[in-house]
């Protein structure tokens, strides 16, 4: 005769079938009974060690992107097939600190797979500098005691580069955490893809391609303005994908001469109008030298512990971020002047980071997703889950984080700009 134990405690959900105390099967059954007269013997057994449920928390963090909800979902969803909880934090890690949450499970999985944004909501706050009432704070005690009385066997954390670091600070006191990589800008270490990334290429592309018919019939140069932060994956590829006559990254610093006369030679050739993709993190040869300069002084200062030096140099890297604000309207309009084409410019902003995800997006955060619910079952933490060639691994995030993945300057993607012609602000 089987035995069926009910895992966990009062939940019916999950019986264990046995025979002579050989597990056989598990079965499913709604209530005492059912389980009753499947197994003709009932036992319950309350949180057992070996099944016994996980509670998992999990949150979105950082910019929002494509994706997000189709990670949450494929999470709830592979969750379920296990003894695994799940409930959600809003808003990042400001939920956490807050209790604020959302339960994940049953009806609340469904619909999410082609949703933009994140359900969860999410924040760029960081738990060791906290903005609560007027003042950032250290609210990383906090949120650690609230993983605990949540009693979560794990923390999943989605978000970019910034959300790593925050992970493994909280990693460091203890949590277990596991991430997955989220962004636009494609610039997480130690993973060949972000998810958000697929899908915001696409838009930007798209938007190239249609500014194309305009610049064309008013012969003039459009500068187009593309996300990405301090890394060029998105300006590139987009220019790249779009055929953009000048691509500037931040990656090749760019001389602006360079870049009029790549322009004049294209009207030479009877092609009066020229499409220019900027990468928003992109720099002038003269802002290059600037930021390095202050980049090395900071640097220095803070090694050297000059307390005075530091803020004078963070004062002086404030003011020229405020300085770069509209520096790709200052772009367009020297463009203008140089070149005596008419031009205008379009920041496309975040219309990048809305609305569905590309298939390839809910691909990869499906997949991102799975993996996570199977690491989590096996113990695994402390690990960002990365795509490296074709496989899917868990890498320790200690790898991850301090490093940004820009893009090569051998970069084959590089390469061809160059071999189609393309001006990279470098050389003619
Ligand atoms: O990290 C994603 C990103 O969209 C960057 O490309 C951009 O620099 C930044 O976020 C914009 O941030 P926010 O939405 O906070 O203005």
């Amino acid at each position: 005769m089987p035995i069926a134990h009910a895992v966990p405690g009062k939940n019916i959900k999950n019986v264990a079938v046995c025979r002579n105390k050989q597990f056989i099967d598990y079965e499913f059954c709604s209530s005492k009974r059912e389980a009753l007269t499947t197994t003709g013997f009932f036992f319950i057994l309350f949180r057992g060690n070996t099944h016994m449920a996980k509670y998992v928390g999990i949150l979105t963090a950082g910019g929002d992107c494509p994706g997000l909800n189709a990670a949450i979902r494929a999470i709830g969803k592979g969750a379920m097939n296990t003894d695994m909880r799940v409930i959600g934090f809003r808003d990042g890690f400001r939920g956490l600190m807050e209790n604020r949450t959302v339960q994940l499970e049953g009806e609340s999985m469904m619909g999410l797979l082609t949703l933009g944004g994140t359900i969860l909501g999410t924040s760029r706050d960081k738990p060791h500098k906290m903005p609560v009432g007027g003042t950032l704070m250290d609210m990383t005690d906090v949120i650690v005691e609230n993983y605990h009385r949540h009693h979560l066997d794990a923390l999943v954390c989605i978000g970019g580069g910034g959300t790593q670091k925050n992970a493994y600070r909280l990693a460091q006191k203890g949590i277990n955490i596991i991430t997955l990589p989220k962004t636009i800008d494609n610039d997480v270490a130690m993973t060949d893809i972000t998810f958000g990334y697929d899908t915001a290429l696409s838009i930007a592309t798209e938007a190239i391609d249609r500014l194309h018919s305009t610049a064309h019939s008013h012969h003039r140069i459009i500068v187009v303005e593309v996300m990405g932060h301090n890394s060029g994956w998105l300006g590139l590829g987009a220019g790249l994908a779009s055929g953009a006559d000048v691509i500037l990254i931040p990656e090749i610093p760019y001389d602006i001469q360079l870049v009029a006369n790549a322009i004049r030679k294209r009207v030479h050739r009877g092609r009066n109008f020229s499409i220019v993709a900027v990468s928003e993190g992109a720099l002038s040869l003269e802002e290059h030298e600037t930021l390095t300069n202050l980049q090395t002084r900071k640097e220095e200062a803070k090694a050297q512990d000059e307390r005075k030096e530091l803020r004078q140099v963070m004062d002086k890297l404030a003011e020229f971020e405020t300085k770069r604000t509209n520096h790709t309207l200052h772009l367009a309009q020297m463009l203008e002047k140089l070149t005596g084409l008419e031009a205008r410019l379009t920041i496309l902003g975040h219309v990048q980071r809305g609305g569905t995800p590309s298939a390839a997006d809910r691909v990869l955060s499906t997949k991102l997703g799975t993996t996570c619910v199977r690491l989590i079952e096996e113990g695994v933490f402390g690990v960002m889950i990365a795509v490296q060639g074709r496989k899917i691994v868990p890498v320790p995030l200690e790898e991850v984080v301090n490093q940004r993945k820009v893009v090569p300057l051998d970069h084959a993607w590089i390469e061809s700009a160059r071999s189609v012609g393309t001006c990279l602000g470098d050389c003619l």
